[in-house]
């Protein structure tokens, strides 16, 4: 990666979602935190990296879809899809899908406040240089174990954190070349997501996993959705829980699990302190 394209790459914060455990709610964080922010008024950039799945792509297209059919002034990023050469690639070809990447985010940094990046559920090479550009990493993860394997393991008897595993240290790694490079560190946020609606002991003994493994490999640890079908529907509307709670937008009744939802969204967003507005009004701390 060219570290003077990479130096460019500044104006806007860059939120990255990622988490190499497939399924874990990225794309859904990353609809809502873009959505979240262009309704406190900041211009948002979004990329999809994941070109063979495109979720985030489509779940905007939606948006805007429903938007139009409606009638509705739904708010819409700045929205591209990045597709990397997938055939065979060569050292050669990634490195350069690599400075392409860091030339598209160093563009849109130029005139927005925020790009949110979402990243597929593997390993990949532009899933690795956008993780070293993130100011805020925020990596959604499932109530289970299966989950925590890609961050830690676990000793079978007690099940106290023993180590970290490959995506935790791929993430070492990438926060490292960011400080060398920009003297800057990522604040690193793993979001609960789909937790149970009773207390289990799997959510309590995660809990103290994660709480142990948190100090290890400084992240913050944010208690983020419960599980909800509405978070399920929401996508073929392009919509979000952030969106006004009335029939014609929403195509259905509101209903109090879009309340609940909603209170949660915005307490998950002061939790990540992005420095912006809460629609309650009260500022979260930068
Ligand atoms: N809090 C939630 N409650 C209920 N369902 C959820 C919740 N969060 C996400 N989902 C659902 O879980 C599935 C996976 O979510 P999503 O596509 O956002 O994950 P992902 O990490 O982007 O997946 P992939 O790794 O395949 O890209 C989707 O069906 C989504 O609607
Ligand atoms: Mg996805």
């Amino acid at each position: 990666m060219s570290h003077d394209m990479a130096a460019q790459v500044r104006r806007a914060r860059v939120i990255v979602v990622g988490n190499e455990k497939g399924g874990s709610g990225k794309s859904t964080v990353a609809m809502h935190l873009a959505i979240a922010l262009l309704k406190s008024n900041r211009t948002v950039a979004t990329l999809d990296l994941d070109s063979r799945q495109k979720t985030f792509t489509h779940y905007i297209e939606n948006r805007h879809a429903w938007a139009q059919q409606n009638g509705l002034d739904l708010e819409i990023p700045d929205h591209r899809y990045f597709i990397e050469n997938t055939d065979h690639p060569t050292a050669e070809d990634e490195a350069a899908d690599g400075n392409a990447l860091i030339a598209q985010i160093g563009e849109l940094a130029r005139d927005h406040d925020f790009i949110v990046i979402d990243t597929p559920g593997r390993d990949c090479y532009l899933a690795r240089v956008a993780h070293s550009l993130a100011d805020t990493l925020v990596t959604p993860m499932n109530d289970s174990f299966v989950d925590f394997d890609v961050l830690g393991t676990v000793d079978r008897a007690t099940l106290g954190v023993t180590g970290s595993s490959h995506y935790a240290q791929m993430v070492e790694d990438a926060r490292r070349q960011r400080h060398i490079r920009d003297n800057a560190l990522t604040d690193w946020i793993v979001l609960r997501n789909r937790l149970a609606m009773l207390a289990s002991r799997n959510t309590k003994t995660l809990s103290q996993g994660l709480d142990d493994l948190s100090g290890r490999l400084s992240f913050r640890c944010v208690e983020g959705l419960a599980e909800r079908v509405i978070f399920r529907e929401f996508f073929v509307r392009g919509l979000t829980a952030l969106d006004a709670l009335d029939a014609k937008t929403l195509g259905t009744r509101p209903t109090l699990s879009h309340v609940t939802a909603r209170l949660e969204v915005e307490a998950l967003l002061a939790a990540l302190k992005l420095g912006i507005a809460q629609p309650g009004g009260e500022l979260a701390a930068a």
